[in-house]
């Protein structure tokens, strides 16, 4: 299985942290933003890995990565997303480096406090579809958030609901299949002129192809605010981050 860190953007809700920087080039307690998604990568087995990353700053990524063989990365490549277009056109670029393996897809701002290597497990079972994480969270609204069936199986996702259909949020670590690359070519940009992920796994859920785990430990989306920010600091700094056992 391939592992896909999206790392782009232009980290407007942490401005004017991101003026000069790139958001996953951050620290998060003692390191930069996007060694936590390696690193769960990397403790699930995932050795081979693209970061799409984009804009000014894009070169610094060569720079903190050179050595990526001693964090345990077996393989790393790196693809330049000209505009910042959405996680699911990012996810386009990587369609070469896939070349028609199954892929997790880990967006560079999420942490976690726990390991994939379950859902990883399970996904590889998997013949075909995709499988998402979710976490009850307090704010459903800020976040892709799910119609669960009487049966427990994900309807639809809404994104950013007002009016959130459930507790929880789908959080940014999706497992596809090689299917993915067709869905993203016939998406169409969104009110925010973007190719949206949640757009991606509701074509699998409208084919009776989408799967959920619940995941365990907290979760964080460092890169959804100032506060999401520092409360991922302070959650890294009082339990450790990316730890095989709970
Ligand atoms: C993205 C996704 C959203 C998901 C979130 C997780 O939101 O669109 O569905 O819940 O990541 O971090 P964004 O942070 O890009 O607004």
């Amino acid at each position: 299985m391939k592992g896909v860190v999206l790392a782009g953007g232009l980290g407007t809700r942490l401005y004017p942290l991101t003026k000069v920087t790139n958001k996953h080039l951050l620290p998060v307690y003692n390191k930069p933003m996007v060694l936590y998604p390696l690193e769960a990568l990397v403790l699930a087995g995932i050795t081979d890995i693209l970061i799409v990353t984009g804009g000014e700053w894009a070169t610094d990524f060569a720079r903190l990565l050179a050595d990526f063989k001693s964090f345990g990365i077996r393989n790393l490549y790196f693809a330049y997303q000209e505009k910042p277009l959405g996680i699911a056109h990012a996810l386009g670029l990587a369609e070469s480096f896939v070349n028609g393996d199954k892929c997790v897809v880990f967006l560079g701002d999420n942490v976690i406090e726990g390991n994939i290597i379950k859902a990883k497990e399970r996904f590889e079972r998997m013949e075909r579809g995709a499988l998402v994480l979710l976490k009850e969270v307090p704010d459903p609204q800020n976040y892709g958030c799910p119609i669960l069936d009487e049966n427990g199986r994900i309807v639809r996702i809404i994104e950013k609901p007002k009016d959130p259909p459930s507790p929880y949020a789908v959080i940014g670590i999706y497992f596809y299949d090689p299917e993915v690359f067709s869905i993203i070519k016939t998406l169409k940009p969104s009110q925010r002129g973007e190719l949206e992920i949640t757009d991606v796994n509701n074509a699998y859920a409208e084919r009776g192809l989408l799967e959920y785990e619940i995941l365990e430990g907290w979760w964080g989306d460092a890169g959804a605010s100032i506060d999401a920010w520092l409360r991922v600091n302070n959650l890294v700094a009082q339990t450790g981050a990316n730890k095989l056992k709970l």
